[in-house]
């Protein structure tokens, strides 16, 4: 099967109520974990490499993409690639060269008219280049240098500024801030769903849940019921990952071959995404 843009994904997931699950990558064992997960499930997937990703790359976002790229064109269900998190313009403006149909464009951090000049600068460039852009309002946070967590006052997308931020950045879909948070390790967040209701009845793009890792099935499958369109998961895989590496590692001292423990990593992972494929994506 080809890519599928991540336009046309979320635009199913738009129109059967329900939601595209996006699982960002770091190794090729990741991207298999996914692509073969998905094909498990029967369900489309997202393959997400992040900024951070990439640096981990050496800065080079070529290699692991194509590699996406190419697990996905021979899969049998249908699969999307997504830049995420992109704060360096220098790295937004390869996104389409390098294979991407989308990105996520990350000035968060910033005050409230700089996120909007920055993120409508973005989507113009974007738009221009064939590519669909998410930006977020509000502070998902628990990123590394987070300065807030998903708790800290004024924190929340707030939906009258939703409205006001999507109208003029003409963003295409929204990440928002509702009790999530990056990089949990256990699955205890708290989501405000009147929130998610209300913000996804003030604007007219689909809204994104970041920092999935944390939330319980049931919080998730009651976003996708309030109006999150696409889920973004990260930890879980690599909570995945290293279980299976770490419990490979403690039953044989002597082991040298990596494919024995990757092998096991790569399990670990795919039954992840099974799972919460069928959780989410109904
Ligand atoms: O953009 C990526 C996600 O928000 C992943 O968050 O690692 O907490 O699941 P997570
Ligand atoms: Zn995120």
């Amino acid at each position: 099967m080809p890519l599928i843009s991540t336009s046309e994904l979320v635009g199913d997931a738009c129109s059967r109520g329900s939601a595209i699950a996006a699982f960002n990558v770091i190794t090729l064992e990741h991207a298999e974990a996914v692509v073969h997960g998905a094909e498990e499930a029967g369900a489309p997937v997202i393959v997400q490499i992040s900024e951070n990703a990439v640096k981990f790359h050496a800065a080079r976002p070529i290699p692991l993409t194509r590699a996406a790229a190419a697990l996905a064109e021979s899969s049998t269900v249908g699969v999307g690639l997504h830049l995420d998190h992109v704060t360096d313009l220098a790295l937004l403006h390869l996104a389409a060269d390098a294979g991407f149909s989308s990105a996520m464009f990350d000035a968060a951090h910033e005050s409230y008219p700089d996120n909007l000049a920055h993120t409508a600068a973005a989507v113009r460039w974007a738009h221009d280049n064939g590519l669909w852009l998410e930006a977020e309002l509000g502070y998902v946070g628990g990123k590394p240098d987070s300065p807030a967590s998903a708790h800290t006052a004024g924190v929340r997308t707030d939906p009258d500024e939703a409205r006001h931020f999507v109208a003029e950045t003409g963003v295409d879909a929204l990440a928002v801030a509702v009790g999530s948070s990056h990089a949990m390790t256990t699955r205890t967040a708290t989501l405000d769903h009147d929130l998610i209701a209300a913000l996804a009845a003030a604007v007219p793009v689909p809204l994104v849940l970041h920092g999935s890792s944390g939330v319980p099935d049931e919080d998730l499958s009651r976003a996708v019921a309030a109006g999150i369109r696409k889920i973004n998961i990260g930890t879980a895989l690599n909570i995945a990952y290293t279980h299976g590496v770490r419990e490979f590692l403690d039953r044989d001292a002597t082991v040298v071959d990596p494919r024995k423990y990757l092998a096991r990593a790569r399990t670990e992972m795919a039954g992840v995404v099974r799972h919460l494929l069928a959780t989410v994506s109904g």
